[in-house]
């Protein structure tokens, strides 16, 4: 009578967002879970959490657990527990304080220096994928113009996935960069 459905596959991946104060990262997350904006500025203590459901394919349902860590943690020696048993990240800065991404050398550094994949998974380091913050910005003349050569070879060069300009006021490119980070971590099952 009723044709068996496929089986469904659930994954749970735990997703790390790091870089410096005030780049952008729990407005990337909330943009991305709820859907809203703030221009207020909280910045955050420690750690926090958000959890977004993704139904990837017929297949395939992928559980997000974002870890929002905040900037001064790079400061701190916490890191290294918040890591723990990551499978993904995003390297945040802003794109108008060139200071931030100086920033962006150093937290890679840390997660290559403190989480490697679980050994089924290869044992290798995390993707990660790097997101360049409130290019709404440079819209405003705020900043200097990104150069798409540079940012590629830059990310070849430290090991970053991909790369992509994103404004969480705008909504700019957060789920395709959600998306890119999904799919390099769904290629590794
Ligand atoms: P910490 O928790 O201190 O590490 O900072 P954070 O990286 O979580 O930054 P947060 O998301 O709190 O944003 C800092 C400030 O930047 C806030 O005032 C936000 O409104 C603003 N902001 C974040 N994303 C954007 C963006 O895409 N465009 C613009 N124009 N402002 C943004
Ligand atoms: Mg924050």
């Amino acid at each position: 009578f009723f044709q068996a459905n496929p089986p469904t596959r659930e994954y749970l991946y735990k997703i790390l967002v790091v870089g410096d104060l005030g780049t952008g990262k729990t407005s990337i997350i909330r943009r991305y879970v709820h859907n809203i904006f703030s221009t207020n500025y909280k910045s955050t203590i420690g750690v926090d959490f958000a959890l977004k459901v993704v139904q990837w394919s017929s297949e395939i349902i992928v559980r997000l657990q974002l870890w929002d860590i905040a900037g001064q943690e790079r400061f701190g020696n916490m890191t290294r527990v918040y890591y723990k048993g990551a499978l993904g990240a995003f390297v945040v800065y802003d794109v108008t304080r060139p200071q931030s991404f100086e920033g962006v050398t150093k937290w890679k550094q840390d997660l290559d220096a403190k989480v490697t994949l679980p050994g089924a998974w290869g044992g290798g380091h995390i993707p990660v994928v790097l997101l360049a913050n409130k290019s709404d910005l440079l819209q405003d003349g705020h900043g200097q113009a990104i150069q798409p050569q540079e940012m590629d070879k830059f990310c070849q060069e430290q090991g970053f996935a991909h790369w992509f300009e994103t404004s969480a006021k705008d909504n700019t490119n957060i789920d395709e960069a959600a998306r890119y980070l999904i799919q390099s971590i769904v290629s590794l099952e």
